[in-house]
């Protein structure tokens, strides 16, 4: 009797969940993966030149975590010290992140982090309609779909407005919101945070709620 043929490796669409490692139940051996369907996301998004703010930005900025984080973090814009270093939320905002975020029980290294659009705006300000609804489609939409996180946390208004139409952060902040299978929390911006710091217990709180929403039926390790 002849073998069956020998499947070809399929690489997933770029919108497929994340897939990691090697495949090793199929005929043949293990299939050479070179990395992450994020790592292409980013890749991508390093060479995007879909919309005007590629013609500005010094690097573009890619969502930066783990491809199993439980929790998303999406910001603005990249601002100067991102643009410079191609990562997101470097700067001071991102330090008061990183702080909030070990106060709250988890770490940086715990999240995946981005932002509605990739590139720096000129002088720092608010995305444009064009560059907002042109980088969500392009990448912010895949990023989320391929980590698939439990909560998604939306820093500020550009993000909220972007991912949930909400146009006064007071209504919603602080809640969680069930959207598309999705869960998504508001809260304010770091910024706001390093402009007036009695926001900061309240901002600490939300993310408490969201990340003890995102560790509910987490499975045993
Ligand atoms: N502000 C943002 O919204 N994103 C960053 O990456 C840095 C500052």
């Amino acid at each position: 009797m002849r073998p069956p043929p020998l499947r070809p490796w399929p690489l997933p669409p770029l919108s497929s969940t994340c897939w990691e490692g090697n495949a090793v139940d199929e005929p043949g051996g293990e299939m050479p993966v070179k990395g992450t369907t994020l790592d292409l996301i980013a890749e991508e998004v390093s060479a995007c030149r879909k919309c005007p703010l590629a013609g500005s930005r010094t690097k573009a900025v890619p969502g930066e975590g783990p491809g199993n984080a439980r929790m998303m973090f999406v910001g603005e814009a990249p601002g100067r010290d991102e643009d410079l270093s191609g990562r997101p939320f470097v700067g001071r905002g991102g330090k008061l992140l990183s702080a909030a975020l070990e106060t709250v029980g988890t770490s940086r290294k715990e999240v995946f982090i981005t932002n509605v659009v990739k590139c720096r705006p000129p002088r720092n300000r608010v995305p444009l309609k064009l560059e907002r609804d042109t980088c969500k489609g392009a990448h912010l939409t895949r990023e989320l779909e391929t980590l698939g996180p439990k909560v998604v946390v939306l820093l500020g208004r550009t993000a909220s407005f972007s991912m949930q139409g909400v146009r006064a952060l007071g209504e919603v902040r602080g809640k969680l919101i069930e959207r598309d299978g999705r869960t998504y929390l508001s809260t304010y911006h770091p910024a706001a945070i390093l402009r007036n710091p009695r926001l900061r217990s309240t901002f600490e709180g939300d993310l408490k709620t969201a990340l003890a929403a995102s560790r509910r039926n987490k499975p045993p390790k």
